[in-house]
């Protein structure tokens, strides 16, 4: 469904993807672990078409995306990709059902049915009675469940979710993870999963493992990299108010 071929990414000269080739099938449940610093979001980002690669192909369906400019590229995303970020991102002013339909009005539908196919979509998830709160009437478990409907409110042909129950606790996390099971068994739904949960890793279909900008798969190499990738962390922190301004800039580009 998703290929990615031969991705790089630089940040000034900070080079923060090195070449990335990876392929996502339908139906997968593909978790990316690693740690922090290692290019996680920026791959997800731009596997979601939120940012773009320095050099390298992005195929989506064999389509080859990055030839698209930003309206057909908004109206392709919007279409064909969900987001879950680790923060909801819900806009407080807008009830629960209302925040699950913005993606259905931007793409046109119609606003009876979308009301409607957004309150079974709350419903399969126990939400019906929360409908009509507002995000700050919601347990942070129930925000991120209003956030995962809303990225299936289009019916998306995957999810790409950014350390999604990093917000939650224990048990609120394990609710969460159950659900993307639930929504691939009932519905064939794909996600792919940027997770610091040992846990959620486990249970995928998958596990690619990231270090300073690579997927890795010999452990040996990997326990090397990630002494240098811990090494660079003073990078990382000197960096982190840029990285927050550009990606809150860009998750609201993906709602
Ligand atoms: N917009 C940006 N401008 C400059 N540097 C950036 C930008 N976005 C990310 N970076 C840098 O790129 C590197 C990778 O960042 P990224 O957010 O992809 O890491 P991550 O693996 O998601 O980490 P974490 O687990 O902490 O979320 C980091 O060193 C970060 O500081
Ligand atoms: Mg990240």
């Amino acid at each position: 469904m998703i290929e990615l071929q031969g991705i790089t990414k630089n940040f000034g000269s900070l080079q923060v993807l090195k070449g990335i080739d990876l392929r996502i099938n339908e139906g997968e449940i593909v978790s990316i672990v690693g740690p922090s610093g290692a290019g996680k979001t920026t791959l997800l980002q731009i596997m979601g078409t939120l940012d773009k690669p320095d050099s390298g192909t992005v195929l989506f369906d064999g389509v080859n995306i990055n030839k698209y400019k930003e309206k057909a590229l908004s109206a392709f995303r919007n279409k064909h990709i969900g987001f879950v970020f680790q923060f909801h991102q819900l806009l407080p002013e807008f009830t629960a059902v209302e925040n699950v339909l913005i993606p259905a009005y931007i793409a046109g539908k119609s606003r009876k049915e979308s009301r409607s196919e957004a309150l079974e979509i709350l419903k399969f998830m126990g939400l019906e009675d929360r409908a009509t709160h507002k995000p700050n009437e919601l347990s942070g478990g129930e925000k991120q469940r209003v956030a995962v409907a809303r990225a299936l409110i289009n019916h998306p042909n995957i999810i790409l979710a950014d350390e999604p129950s990093g917000s939650l606790d224990s048990h609120n996390k394990e609710e969460l993870h159950q659900l993307f099971f639930e929504l691939r068994k009932q519905f064939g739904q794909t996600f792919v999963i940027v997770t610091h949960d040992e846990k959620l890793a486990k249970i995928t279909d998958r596990t690619l493992h990231m270090v300073d900008g690579l997927m890795i798969d010999n452990p040996e190499a990997k326990l090397e990299l990630e002494t240098e990738a811990n090494n660079n962390t003073k990078v990382d922190i000197l960096q982190e108010d840029t990285t927050i301004q550009s990606s809150e800039e860009s998750q609201s580009n993906a709602i």
